[in-house]
């Protein structure tokens, strides 16, 4: 486990930072006592087995859910997300598993979906234009933005709805598994795809299963376990300790040597 003090300094400020954040639903502790830093520019994977809290966490980022305690600061700032539309409107976009998109409509109208009352949005030309302008600069692979997104691959639907995110120029993104559904050769598209959005200068949090992607794109993991943090790391630590902090076998192993020393204490 690593601390990075020299690795976080580089950085600067965190463009988000959580301090003692905790969700309680009724009498179920879903997050307690959550930190967690994001910079500008670094992409961030969140791991962690099921019922860790990774959703919940994200939820609470997007405005869905209102944490029971805890800080939020954005930009240096401290923020409440009382609503979907705070986050937004603070620059924070979140892409859902589900990714939300429209079968029927083009990429240009799901890029611009929800967004109607927005004066550009009556200016079609300028409407695909702004669509081509994102998309290439994400450098994706779209034949064309008049396709409806039903003829789309999944790599090429997950790129549409991060281009849709991107439309307010958000400073953090959150993606809930960006990969789940998806070949090699897609994955990768979309694994490019993020660091494009990293080199925007855009703070990523990634939620992924596949510690293969994780590696391949992250520059901090943060495992949460049962709620609570449980390690922070970099790609390069052992696949053995992340698998420790995920699943809690370090502290089993912690917990096993203090009752071996505490037996061996007890027989002395
Ligand atoms: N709306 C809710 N009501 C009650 N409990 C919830 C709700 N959402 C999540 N939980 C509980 O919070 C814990 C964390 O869940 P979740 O955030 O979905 O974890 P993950 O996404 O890491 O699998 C689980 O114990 C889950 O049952
Ligand atoms: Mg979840």
């Amino acid at each position: 486990m690593s601390d990075l003090p020299d690795y976080t300094q580089r950085l600067g400020e965190p463009v988000l930072s959580l301090r003692g954040i905790s969700k309680n639903f009724g009498a179920v502790s879903a997050l307690t006592d959550i930190e967690l830093d994001v910079h500008a520019g670094e992409v961030v994977a969140l791991v962690g087995d099921n019922g860790a809290g990774k959703s919940t966490l994200v939820k609470i980022l997007a405005g869905v859910h209102q944490p029971s305690s805890g800080v939020i600061r954005f930009n240096g700032q401290e923020v409440a997300l009382g609503s979907p539309a705070d986050a937004l409107n603070l620059g924070i976009a979140t892409v859902f598993q589900d990714l939300a998109l429209c079968e029927n409509l083009d990429v240009v109208a799901n890029i611009y979906l929800g967004r109607e009352q927005e004066p550009w949005r009556l200016d079609e030309v300028a409407m695909e234009v702004r669509a081509w302008t994102l998309l290439n600069e994400l450098s994706a692979r779209i034949p064309s933005v008049r396709e409806p997104v039903a003829s789309l691959s999944g790599g090429q639907r997950q790129t549409v709805a991060i281009a849709r995110s991107l439309l307010l120029e958000p400073k953090l993104i959150m993606l809930d598994e960006p990969t789940a559904a998806l070949g090699v050769a897609q994955t990768a598209e979309v694994l490019n795809l993020i660091e494009r959005v990293r080199a925007r200068g855009l703070g990523v949090i990634m939620i992924s299963h596949n510690m293969e992607d994780v590696r391949a794109v992250a520059d901090r993991i943060v495992v949460l376990r049962l709620g609570r943090n449980s390690g922070v790391f970099t790609p390069e630590d052992s696949n053995h300790e992340l698998v420790a902090a995920i699943t809690g076998a370090s502290e089993n192993a912690v917990s096993r040597r203090m009752n071996r020393k505490q037996a061996s204490e007890a027989m002395q």
